[in-house]
């Protein structure tokens, strides 16, 4: 845990400018800061950063946030991840104490593998570097397959020597234990005594995570040997789940996210290439079949993936599934087949990266022409074989949360097989009816310590609904009170006591609950900052862990709200809203009030019918009361009842 007044100096710290301006480079339009977005591809600027408030949006794709969030969104960080990047950005010591002793020998344990990781791969890359063997060896190999010394730095790539315990010798001398290095699967230890290298005699590829720390070690073979594997990987470690990573993830965020498009291959050596080739939105599974946990790391970044399939039959029809768990995640996947015997190193090394990308235009696929034709050439005439292709088709279509997209597909299918939709339709709402509690998408928990998959946008969009279904009274008084609350509104001739917005609005809303969630939550935090007689601060909101809460106080600061400059352009003169304040305010109260008892009068109406003949007179009073209230009210308002 990083101590709250820790997150706070962090916060004050951080600059939305300087921030931002370290991914992209903005230029000032007016009192904002603008580039082209980051988070989507496009050509001309419609993000927007103001420094004065400390956020930024994009008027494109909506993404929006303050400096924290650009973090953590850009780099995939979670929120104590980004905070410790901020950290470290401005030289802020972070000490976090707050941990049980169990806490903090894991948490130690953690940190010390990194470290030793880290130890590791600068080894193997100055063995590779540095010593005879290395540079004949293991270097001559790489540059030989037509790695460049850019790419080999660039992915870490290194060499261990042939010997039996070179590195753990170096390593222990630099003062890591045989334990340690033991638990990072750096060296395995027989019958507790004879230890040796796990890596020898091969070239490395360390594998990063999101952040870019190595966390684990694939070493390919070099000599011809039949008997020995040719790869040996890190074993499972504290800070290694094989299936919650993608080779390549670190150096490919960004153009993952440029392109909008992952490509997803089978090894490393594809990966390195391919970047190498200039096509750097490319991961790798690492020959074994493909995860949940993978796809939600790609699709941090897109939400869309292009698997390349090398072109031998076995492996294709092998990782066929990953497809349904790809359109599980409602995400979008095509697929493309190279021509056989080549993968898609071998491929682009042949042909060049232009004709690369051309054949991969030209060949991918949905899952539904890929199926199909995958299977073709096995059913012939077969009218059984045929109905199962179908059905196999159909199948897929239902992973697929999204009904619009199904539909899409089920006309596909229907034109491409020549069957008649409907039956399809039947024939996937049936299977989508038995549907198992366990296999709808409904537990999105994450084991193993992967982030939360972020929402989508169809997720985004659900949100932003429900916001606008929400009462937007309550929004009016929350938005008011987040924005404007610090504002003094009067001030006592006599004893100068001076009375803020919030004072009032907080003292006028006293009995009242907010409906919607979302405003009720903000709604309380301010009530509970204030009583304590805290300074709010609305930056409080838009750097709130709660990402639902950002969003909503964002877009309240964003500069749509503020369109008063431009219509003074025009000399229409449109007063800011701050100076509209004290009547809006109290305008505002009005309607809140009057609405509460409609709704009272509303619920005593329902009891008229059950009332005893006593109870009907006290109903009908109360009703009559609250009547009257309202006319007052509306007469305040200047509306006609
Ligand atoms: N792999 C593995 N262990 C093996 C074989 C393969 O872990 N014994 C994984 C590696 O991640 C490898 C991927 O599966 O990168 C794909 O295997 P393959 O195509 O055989 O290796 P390449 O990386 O393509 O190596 P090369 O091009 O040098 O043959
Ligand atoms: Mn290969």
């Amino acid at each position: 845990m990083i101590p709250q007044d820790t997150v706070q100096q962090i916060l004050q710290a951080a600059d939305i400018t300087e921030v931002v301006g370290e991914f992209v480079s903005l230029k000032k339009r007016g009192a904002s800061m603008i580039a082209c977005c980051p988070f989507h591809n496009e050509k001309t600027p419609s993000f927007h950063v103001s420094p004065a408030k400390g956020i930024y949006k994009c008027f494109g794709c909506g993404k929006g946030g303050d400096s924290l969030r650009f973090v953590m969104d850009l780099e995939g960080l979670s929120y104590p991840d980004a905070l410790r990047w901020m950290a470290k950005k401005y030289n802020i010591e972070v000490k976090e104490r707050e941990f049980t002793d169990q806490d903090l020998i894991n948490q130690n344990e953690k940190e010390s593998l990194f470290i030793v990781l880290d130890y590791a791969q600068r080894f193997f890359a100055d063995t590779m570097a540095d010593t005879e063997e290395g540079q004949n060896v293991g270097q001559s190999y790489f540059l030989e397959r037509g790695f460049s010394k850019l790419a080999i730095e660039k992915f870490n790539l290194g060499y261990a020597l042939d010997a039996r315990d070179e590195f753990l010798k170096k390593a222990e001398k630099a003062g890591f234990s045989p334990d340690i290095l033991q638990k990072a699967g750096l060296i395995s230890i027989k019958d507790n005594e004879v230890k040796i290298d796990r890596f020898r005699g091969r070239v490395i590829f360390p594998i990063h995570n999101v952040a870019g720390k190595p966390i684990a070690f694939g070493a390919r073979i070099l000599k011809t040997d039949p008997k020995a594997p040719k790869y040996i990987n890190s074993p499972e470690t504290e800070i290694y789940h094989k299936s919650h990573i993608v080779y390549g993830i670190y150096q490919a965020k960004n153009a993952i996210r440029q392109a909008d498009n992952c490509y997803l291959v089978e090894g490393y050596t594809d990966v390195v290439s391919l970047h190498q080739a200039g096509i750097e939105n490319v991961v790798a599974s690492s020959g074994t079949s493909l995860t949940v946990e993978q796809i939600r790391l790609i699709r941090r970044f897109s939400e869309n993936i292009t698997v390349l399939y090398d072109g031998d039959a076995a492996g294709i029809k092998a990782s066929i599934r990953g497809i349904d768990l790809i359109l599980e995640e409602d995400m979008n996947v095509k697929s493309v087949v190279f021509p056989d015997g080549d993968d898609p190193d071998s491929f682009i090394r042949k042909v060049g990266s232009t004709a690369f990308s051309e054949y991969v235009k030209e060949h991918q696929q949905n899952f539904i022409n890929f199926k199909t034709e995958l299977s073709l050439a096995d059913i012939g005439d077969d009218p059984i074989k045929k109905a199962e292709l179908i059905s196999d088709l159909v199948t897929s279509i239902t992973k697929i949360p999204n009904p619009i997209k199904r539909s899409v597909f089920y006309q596909e299918v229907a034109k491409l097989l020549q069957i008649d939709e409907t039956i399809l339709l039947t024939e996937g709402n049936k299977i989508l009816r038995t549907k198992t509690p366990e296999n709808k998408r409904a537990e999105r928990s994450d084991g193993g310590g992967t982030l939360p998959a972020p929402p989508s946008r169809n997720q985004e969009l659900e949100i932003i609904n429900s916001l606008k279904k929400g009462n937007g009274q309550e929004e009016a008084l929350v938005k008011d009170l987040v924005l404007y609350g610090h504002i003094i509104i009067d001030e006592d001739e006599e004893t100068g006591e001076k009375h803020s917005l919030a004072d009032y609005l907080l003292h006028e809303t006293n009995d009242i609950e907010l409906e919607t969630p979302i405003f009720n939550q903000i709604y309380q935090f301010y009530k509970e900052e204030h009583i304590k007689g805290n300074q709010i601060d609305s930056k409080m909101f838009s750097s709130n862990p709660n990402p639902e809460i950002q969003d909503v106080v964002i877009s309240w600061m964003s500069p749509k709200h503020e369109l008063s400059d431009k219509w003074q352009k025009f000399e229409i003169f449109v007063p800011k809203y701050e100076e509209l304040l004290n009547e809006s305010s109290y305008r505002m109260i009005l309607r809140i009030r009057k609405e509460k008892l409609q709704q009272e009068i509303n619920n005593l109406i329902e009891e008229i019918d059950a009332a005893s003949d006593e109870d009907l007179e006290i109903l009908m009073n109360s009703i009559g009361k609250k009547r009257d209230f309202i006319k007052l009210i509306a007469e305040e308002l200047g509306s006609v009842i």
